[in-house]
């Protein structure tokens, strides 16, 4: 026993193994579990893997993350490049790595690769040995987990046994940190064997070291593998339903934000995620909601595909819809119009971009000539030159594409003899901007696209100002005579499948 410590309650072990449980995370929806779970249980012992998931970047990017990590680095946690010899200490392995829409082959555009996890499934069934439990952490199909055991079994090896687990993720990016301390509930899913009660027993008692055991939920493994899928799709869902009523709105005159306030409180729908916007983004909606839909075609459940699917075309529909809001307020055209665009990434406080809405109104907007003025708190030009460079299908080729888009250093910059701002992301920072300052730089009209509600309050202000003020789901300012509502006379193309980042 390394330390002379305990082994944990509930731990199988077998004649001649350590007496502590010893977890290794490959991948990084681990990274914020695994130094959590080292500060609360200072017993265990853990390796991480190092490279680009510890990189100081990352560590950044979760609020909270880097101090968690600072506090246990060095005592028992550990960052290696040696995934072999953290396998063969390890008693349990946390699967987290990436497993992003395929972009070719079969289920294109669909279908979850899955090979990272295969890889690591081979890697461990070679060099591990003893007994191990596999956790497969990373949002993967349901009964995946039965492909990574028949992987198992068939390189089995007379030292080597494993239970294996499904424990889905349901941090969310930013807030992490708290949802990890603080989670609505952790998914345990296991056989429904004595062994396999023994390990959900195990991996259990880990989590019950912060998080009550009311809300250790423990089913079995396909039911948890589903569950994530389900949750993710049933968040999406709710945004693209708010979406649908904010194109109503629109042209009733009805208020989005109203109209989800009031139905948020009836307790049977509740007020979360009912927030209307261009649209969700994020690494892992599109990707789950797809995997599900593709899931149900495999299955032959072409009815189920369909409903799910309705919630990505939404989804496209509401970024094209804004899209063509700014340009058929701009007087039906965009070309060689100075546009800025305010946030990049895909929520707030992040600077993760991937699938983020900001990708796709910039594509629409490229696409129509405008000459975009980018600005992002935290997103570096290099990235949201990746983003557009993947995604830009603009008719003259890339290069042209790219010459449309400047990357502004700060958003006073980017609205400087602007058309229109147009908000994409919403940071709190574009509240508190001088926009008395920013209205006199602009051309007049000076049009304010909101696609966050962020300005709401600013509403009146704004227009006294002189701007004309355009937002999601509610119709503010008076239409300037000649221009045309008609959005369906505009025929963008959504853009096509953006590479996903690996
Ligand atoms: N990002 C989130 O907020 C979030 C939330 C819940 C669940 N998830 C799920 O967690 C999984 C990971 O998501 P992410 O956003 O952290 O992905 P990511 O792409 O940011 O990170 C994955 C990491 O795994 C590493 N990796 C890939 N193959 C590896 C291997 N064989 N050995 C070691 N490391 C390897 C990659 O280098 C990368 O650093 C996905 O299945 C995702 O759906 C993510």
């Amino acid at each position: 026993s390394r330390g002379g410590r305990a082994a944990l309650p509930g731990a199988r072990l077998r004649a001649g193994q350590r007496r502590q449980l010893h977890p290794a995370v490959p991948g990084s929806a681990g990274g914020g579990l695994g130094p959590q779970l080292y500060k609360e249980a200072p017993e265990l012992r853990s390796a991480l893997p190092s490279g680009p998931a510890e990189k100081e970047e990352p560590l950044r990017r979760q609020p909270g993350l880097q101090e968690v990590v600072e506090a246990r680095r060095g005592f028992n946690l550990f960052f290696s490049s040696n995934i072999d010899e953290a396998v063969r200490e390890a008693d349990i392995i946390f699967i987290s790595v990436n497993t992003p829409t395929k972009t070719f082959g079969l289920g294109k555009g669909r279908a979850a690769d899955l090979k990272y996890i295969e890889a690591c499934a081979r890697r461990i069934a070679e060099v591990a040995t003893g007994y191990k439990i596999v956790v497969e952490k990373s949002t993967v199909p349901v009964r995946a987990a039965e492909s990574i055991q028949r992987i198992f079994n068939a390189n089995t090896k007379s030292d080597l046994s494993f239970q294996f687990l499904s424990n889905p993720e349901f941090l969310a990016e930013v807030t992490a940190i708290t949802d990890l301390k603080n989670p609505d509930r952790v998914l345990i899913g296991g056989e429904e064997t004595p062994d396999g009660q023994r390990a959900i027993e195990t991996l259990s008692s880990i989590y019950e070291r912060w998080v009550p055991k009311s809300r250790i939920i423990t089913t079995n493994t396909w039911s948890s593998e589903l569950s994530k899928l389900a949750a993710n799709a049933f968040l999406a869902q709710r945004i693209s339903s708010i979406n649908s009523i904010s194109a109503l709105c629109e042209v009733t005159g009805a208020d989005v934000e109203e109209v989800a306030h009031a139905i948020g409180t009836d307790q049977r729908i509740g007020n979360g995620f009912l927030k209307a916007s261009v649209g969700f983004g994020g690494s892992c909606f599109q990707k789950d909601v797809l995997n599900l839909v593709y899931l149900c075609e495999a299955l032959n459940l072409p009815e189920v595909a369909r409903y799910w699917q309705q919630v990505i075309e939404i989804n496209e529909y509401q970024r094209r819809r804004f899209a063509a809001r700014i340009i058929s307020c701009l007087f039906n055209t965009v070309t060689d119009k100075k546009i800025a665009l305010l946030g990049f990434a895909f929520k707030k406080d992040t600077g993760d971009t991937r699938e983020s809405s900001s990708i796709y109104i910039s594509k629409y907007l490229m696409d129509e000539g405008a000459q975009l003025y980018i600005y992002d708190p935290k997103v570096k030009k290099e990235q949201i030159m990746q983003d557009l460079a993947q995604s830009s299908t603009v008719t003259d080729g890339m290069e042209r594409g790219l010459s449309l888009v400047s990357i502004a250093s700060d958003p006073y910059e980017a609205c400087d003899n602007a058309h229109a701002i147009v908000i994409c992301t919403e940071w709190d920072v574009f509240k508190e901007l001088d926009y008395e300052k920013i209205y006199k730089a602009m051309l007049k009209p000076a049009f304010i696209f909101d696609g966050r509600r962020i300005l709401d309050s600013l509403h009146d202000r704004l227009q006294q100002l002189g701007f004309q003020v355009e937002t999601i789901g509610k119709k503010i300012s008076q239409r300037i005579p000649f221009t045309t509502n008609d959005i369906s006379k505009l025929d963008l193309q959504t853009p096509p499948l953006k590479k996903m980042k690996i």
